[in-house]
């Protein structure tokens, strides 16, 4: 089995990283970590690229006079490792529109909300702010414009009427390391393609029955 190479973008935590390296430890799992790229010196998910022996390497953005020539620093660390498929991880650093066009339908993000609602940043304040009954993520192809571009996987939790914006992050981050798997398996098994709508599409989905209604009927 050929593994689809996988570039981990990250900034700081890490945990979906390490999902990743969960995923990928699995001789079975599609994919593998080839190279893990942070722009921050200090990213916590540094030490569990080292602590699982994976390449990886600080591209420290203030290093450099402009976006674009960050941005080419990376893509040329991606393209050396060879790289397939570029996973942003928590990665906060908006990209040029030169590094998305030349990943294009290469490069997936994950994002702690039910997109296309709550883009941006500090979602769990404007989600509880809002009153909304779900939350969730989204793992997507990445276009121009932030947090958009076809929907690959989503995951929805229910909001709590005690929630804190700390305990529903908590909660959807559980689903995060599910569905970032999820998705880059389904890619890798080429089962992933975009249609004339620039909507993801499918191949084998299986039929979910039901509705979730929240709050839940007494
Ligand atoms: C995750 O919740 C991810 O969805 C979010 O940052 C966190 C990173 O955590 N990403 C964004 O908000 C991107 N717009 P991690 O470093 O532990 O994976």
């Amino acid at each position: 089995m050929t593994r689809l190479r996988l570039g981990v973008l990250i900034s700081g935590r890490g945990s979906n990283l390490q999902a990743l390296i969960e995923a990928t430890a699995d001789p079975t799992y599609p994919a593998e970590i080839v190279q893990v790229i942070s722009n921050r010196p200090d990213a916590a998910g540094l030490t569990r690229a080292e602590a699982a022996g994976l390449p990886s390497l600080i591209v420290d953005h203030t290093a450099f006079p402009d976006r674009p020539a960050f941005d080419r620093e990376m893509t040329q660390a991606l393209e050396e490792a060879s790289v397939e498929l570029v996973c942003l991880a928590g990665f906060m650093r908006l990209l040029s529109d030169e590094f998305v066009d030349h990943w294009r339908d290469r490069m997936i993000n994950i994002h702690p909300s039910l997109l296309p609602a709550f883009k941006g940043l500090e979602v769990q304040e404007r989600v509880l702010a809002r009153g909304a009954r779900f939350a969730g993520c989204t793992v997507h192809y990445v276009r121009k414009e932030m947090d958009t571009g076809p929907i690959i996987a989503q995951a929805a939790v229910p909001v709590r009427a005690d929630d804190t914006a700390d305990s529903l992050a908590a909660r959807i981050l559980e689903q995060e390391h599910r569905i970032y798997p999820l998705a880059v398996r389904l890619i890798a098994e080429g089962r992933v393609s975009i249609d004339a709508g620039d909507r993801a599409r499918i191949a084998d989905w299986p039929t979910v029955p039901g509705v979730l209604l929240n709050p839940p009927e007494a």
